[in-house]
């Protein structure tokens, strides 16, 4: 059976094509790729938007950068099972552009939604994009691996707050064919399970 959280996650994507959000990237995507994975999991992983493979699945990171983001969850010995993954943007751009500011813009309220709903410890955003929603200062070459605490107000009663740990990486994508870049974002990686313990045994 569907947990509690699962149907108030389903009743957040049903309003976003409701609400109507970005319908010119609605009208070009195949469907909404809202997020999948476990909504009790303590950490969630942010994507930028899907890709073309995600577009046609419906899934966050079934294409190469998924690949590569299984082997980074499969070293720290974490599975699909045990996270959350989603991105800002829920349809995907044309020919995989950037997203816009305004469609990242559109879709914050309801990542915030997710996030409220999942309650996580640990936010692991993967890429400039997706760091910079919640750090808008964060420079991702100087600042990537470096866990931040911070407070997320809720939408609907600023007097509740979760706290999280942000862990800023590369994006797979970029570090797929770039071997630096690939070794600096699996040593970034290699924290996780430290963040994780230290975070969950208080
Ligand atoms: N890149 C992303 O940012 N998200 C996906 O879902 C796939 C590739």
């Amino acid at each position: 059976m569907a947990s509690n959280k699962q149907q108030l996650l389903d009743r957040i994507a049903a309003q976003i094509v409701a609400d109507k959000v970005t319908p010119e990237l609605a009208a070009s995507a195949t469907q909404l790729v809202f997020g999948i994975g476990n909504p009790d999991a303590d950490i969630v992983f942010i994507g930028e938007a899907p890709g073309k493979n995600e577009d046609l699945k419906g899934k966050p990171f079934v294409g190469a950068s998924g690949k590569f983001l299984d082997e980074m969850l499969a070293s720290v010995a974490l599975v699909r099972d045990d996270i959350y993954i989603t991105n800002i943007v829920k349809y995907r751009p044309p020919n995989n552009r950037d997203p816009l500011p305004a469609e990242k813009k559109a879709f914050l309220p309801y990542l915030q939604a997710q996030l409220e709903v999942i309650a996580p410890k640990v936010l692991v955003t993967l890429g400039r994009h997706s760091s910079n929603c919640f750090l808008p200062d964060l420079q991702i070459s100087k600042d990537h691996g470096q866990p931040k605490r911070i407070r997320l107000a809720f939408h609907a009663d600023p007097s509740q707050v979760l706290e999280v740990v942000i862990l800023p990486l590369y994006h797979p994508a970029a570090a797929l064919y770039n071997g630096g870049m690939r070794q600096t974002l699996m040593d970034d990686f290699s924290q996780i399970p430290h963040i994780l313990q230290k975070i969950t045994s208080k």
